[in-house]
């Protein structure tokens, strides 16, 4: 069998050593390019630690190489992804940079989280080879894995963009068109500007937004989709909802007035103590802790649910 393809990460931040993870685990070698020294500095010990937490072999860590020069990292790459930081003219950079110094046949792959293909490929020698590869955070733990395709991102990119990550053990969808927000993001985005929109016309209060939702869809989302949800329901049911209540959602083309003037005054959420709820730094650290413990009970039920549903058939 031919030896796992070598990845190389751009970017050791939050996405970039997360996402060195999942290939490292997966048994490829990955390297880690980072300007800062601090960020590579601190690459193996914070991957060590997911490992740790996650139950896996530490070993995987020792796959994953920190480099100083994009060159080194992506010397004998298949796959560059590339995680910094989100700014239009810093990826645009690192792809005329990246392309220069990578095979002709390296998949190039953003980790952006907003912008279409079309603005950091501009940069790019190659254009078909580049691709965007939204992963979720934590990426080690979010299945989801969205693969965007430019409108010059060939065809065979885009599959061998899906093995790989599939093979990693990761789900990834292929979005057709190259648009902002891609699929999941646009979904969830239009949620939260109801969310705010029901708090700004003083419809309820922030924790009733989130209590209602937990309390009700949000419990089957996990295990049954809007789309496979209208159908068990009936369209003919959801047609009628629909003609009663969509001209009554928001549907303010940009962000609402209530969240400009929470940023406006630095009410920016749990790293300030405020956001849309008030938080001490032990209820901030407390929710988070909630959340991660949350995602890895899930998935592991998820998983044990799959293997048990395999072994019966
Ligand atoms: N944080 C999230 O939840 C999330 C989710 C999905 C996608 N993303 C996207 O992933 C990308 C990275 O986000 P993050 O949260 O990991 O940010 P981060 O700030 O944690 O990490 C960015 C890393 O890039 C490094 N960096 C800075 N300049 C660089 C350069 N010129 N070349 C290479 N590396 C450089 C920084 O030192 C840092 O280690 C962004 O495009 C972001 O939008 C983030």
């Amino acid at each position: 069998m031919a030896a796992p393809e070598r990845i190389a990460v751009i970017g050791a931040g939050l996405m970039g050593h997360g996402i060195a993870q999942v290939f490292a685990v997966a048994g490829h070698t990955v390297r880690v390019q980072d300007p800062f020294p601090e960020a590579l500095a601190s690459l193996h010990a914070r991957v060590t630690a997911n490992l740790r937490r996650l139950g896996l072999p530490e070993e995987a860590a020792e796959r994953i190489t920190p480099c100083a020069e994009i060159a080194d990292a992506v010397d004998g790459a298949a796959f560059v992804f590339e995680a910094a930081p989100e700014d239009v003219a810093l990826k645009q950079d690192l792809m005329a940079r990246i392309t220069a110094v990578a095979e002709p046949s390296t998949v190039i792959a953003s980790n952006t989280s907003s912008m279409p293909v079309a603005i950091y490929a501009k940069t790019a020698r190659g254009r078909e080879r580049v691709v965007g590869t939204h992963f979720w955070n934590p990426p080690y733990l979010i299945p989801l894995v969205e693969v965007v395709q430019g409108a010059e991102t060939s065809a065979a990119v885009v599959e061998a963009t899906m093995r790989l990550l599939a093979a990693a053990g990761k789900l990834p969808v292929h979005v057709r068109k190259d648009v902002p927000g891609f699929i999941a993001n646009r979904l969830q985005h239009a949620l939260w500007r109801e969310a705010i929109a029901l708090v700004q016309d003083g419809i309820c209060d922030a924790e009733t937004v989130d209590l209602c939702i937990k309390n009700s869809f949000g419990l089957r989302l996990s295990v049954m989709g809007p789309l496979e949800t209208a159908d068990l329901n009936g369209l003919d049911m959801i047609l009628s909802i629909h003609e009663q209540i969509l001209p009554f959602i928001d549907r303010t083309p940009g962000p609402l007035q209530i969240l400009k003037d929470k940023v406006a005054a630095g009410d920016l959420g749990m790293k300030t103590g405020r956001g849309f709820l008030e938080w001490t730094p032990e209820q901030a650290a407390a929710a988070r802790q909630a959340l991660s413990d949350h995602l890895i009970t899930a998935l592991a039920a998820r998983s044990a649910a799959a293997g048990a549903t395999a072994s019966d058939r």
